[in-house]
């Protein structure tokens, strides 16, 4: 009887206490948007434009390939549903671009951009392995904003 309890109380207090840790995401850096531009770098950090070159390419991070079309030659394809990003790092200041890769639907909420840095917690419907993360970190974000201030 007593083991029994036990276990209700894990499945039933437990439970939600897990759910509760994996949301939080410890690393999760909050940023504030002003004037559709986020002035301050996530997290204080500096970012690395060779870097960020390789996370706008891989299809497993930024993948961002998918839907702009980027100098990167080495890569055959690229997407035209979002508009090339050639150039952007002189139509917009890193401000204005770390807002965009953070979340695009700041600036327009109908859009299909994924917001790469938004509040875990405000997450619906993600996949399993998002489930309290961001899809690309701070480090990254940060990288790949170094990298679209060079595309002049
Ligand atoms: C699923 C498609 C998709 C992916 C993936 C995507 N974007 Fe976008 N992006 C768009 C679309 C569409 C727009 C046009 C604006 C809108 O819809 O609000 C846009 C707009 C932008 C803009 C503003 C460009 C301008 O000229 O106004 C920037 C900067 C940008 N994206 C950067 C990125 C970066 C960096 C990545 C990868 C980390 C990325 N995007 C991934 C679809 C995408």
């Amino acid at each position: 009887m007593r083991a029994w309890v036990f276990v209700v109380a894990l499945v039933f207090v437990g439970q939600p206490l897990w759910a509760a840790d994996a949301a939080t995401n410890d690393d999760y850096c909050r940023w504030q948007a002003e004037n559709f531009a986020i002035q301050q770098p996530l997290c204080g950090l500096q970012g690395d434009p060779e870097r960020g070159r390789k996370i706008a390419a891989d299809s497993h991070a930024g993948n961002c390939l998918a839907c702009h079309k980027m100098p990167i030659d080495e890569e055959p394809f690229h997407g035209t549903v979002g508009p090339p990003l050639l150039g952007v790092g002189a139509r917009y200041t890193a401000a204005q671009i770390r807002l965009r890769i953070v979340d695009e639907q700041q600036i327009n909420p109908m859009t299909i951009m994924p917001g790469f840095y938004r509040d875990p917690k405000l997450a619906n419907r993600v996949a399993e392995e998002f489930w309290g993360k961001t899809f690309l970190t701070a480090q990254q974000v940060e990288d790949v904003v170094a990298y679209l201030v060079t595309l002049k």
